[in-house]
């Protein structure tokens, strides 16, 4: 089987190389409340909670997985500037690797908390390791059936979970009381505002964390020097997705409100023109 592809074998797996570049329609999106409502409260995530409801048993994250990856059962994943051909289940679980091997080194800390977490799949599927055994979890989600999502998932795998309502855009982040010395992350969850202001990184920084992560698609990391880096920004436009992270948190390093641990651009995507980056910064004491 092939391992190496490039940016021509793209068209082949998705429709957005021709979308982009004009050949077949597609509509500017806006990513306003209403349309993350309308995105996942009324569509994604509450179709998993009717199926699980319909299911009248309890289900497992990794089933809810399955179904929420059937719809593009292949694609060219971009790891570490390569293009490979990966099978849903197994880009999702290079990517849950990823996370692990990520916010492992940041052990210990008093909680794992994530934000924007959608139906928990990232942050329940960590719960099962090793190497956060026994530690305590906490989960914000924008959408109610998101929130409700986690909380019969984690039921499902006898976990304790704090879960709450959370906006990155509100001042106070999340309705959770999020112990200092806490690991914060997101993952593909920022790029639904597009654009963050300071208020977000002190909104924050109010915690204490130990460190904040972020795993998430970055506009400003995007090459401008290759098809692949620039198609990318483009698909990052039509979607209104965020595009101002790196240089809100440089911003802030720079006027010495945080310290930016780890900046490590493009890393990782299963979409390959929406690879995230890892951000690591915690605030100045
Ligand atoms: C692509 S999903 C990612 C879910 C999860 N983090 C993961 O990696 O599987 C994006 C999530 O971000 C949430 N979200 C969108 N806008 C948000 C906001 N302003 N504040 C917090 N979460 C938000 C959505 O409700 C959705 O659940």
């Amino acid at each position: 089987m092939r391992t190496n592809y490039t940016i021509n074998d793209l068209p082949r797996f998705s429709p957005w190389p021709a979308r982009l570049l004009g050949l077949e329609p597609w509509e500017q999106k806006h990513k306003t409340p209403e349309e993350v409502t309308r995105e996942y409260e009324n569509e994604k995530w509450a179709q998993l909670l009717t199926k699980i409801r319909e299911a009248g048993r309890e289900v497992s994250v990794e089933a809810v997985d399955e179904w929420a990856l059937a719809a593009v059962p292949y694609s060219v994943c971009s790891i570490e500037g390569t293009l490979q051909l990966l099978s849903a289940a197994e880009g999702h679980q290079r990517y849950l690797d990823l996370v692990e091997a990520t916010l492992k080194p940041l052990l210990p800390m008093s909680a794992l908390v994530e934000l924007g977490a959608g139906y928990g799949s990232v942050i329940l599927s960590l719960a099962k390791r090793d190497a956060f055994a026994r530690m305590r979890f906490m989960a914000g989600e924008y959408s109610t059936s998101g929130i409700e999502l986690i909380r019969c998932l984690a039921r499902a795998q006898r976990l304790e979970i704090e879960v709450a309502h959370c906006n990155f855009a509100s001042r106070q982040i999340a309705d959770l009381i999020i112990p200092p010395n806490a690991v914060i992350f997101t993952s593909y969850a920022t790029t639904y505002v597009p654009n963050l202001s300071a208020d977000f990184v002190k909104a924050l920084s109010i915690y204490s964390p130990r460190a904040v992560v972020h795993i998430e698609p970055c506009y400003e990391h995007y090459e401008t020097h290759t098809l692949l880096g620039l198609m990318r920004r483009r698909y990052i436009e039509v979607n209104d997705y965020n595009t101002n992270l790196v240089t809100l948190l440089r911003d802030q390093d720079k006027k010495s409100r945080i310290r930016i641990l780890d900046e490590r651009p493009a890393v990782y995507g299963m979409n390959p023109l929406l690879a995230a980056s890892i951000l690591v910064w915690s605030p100045s004491i």
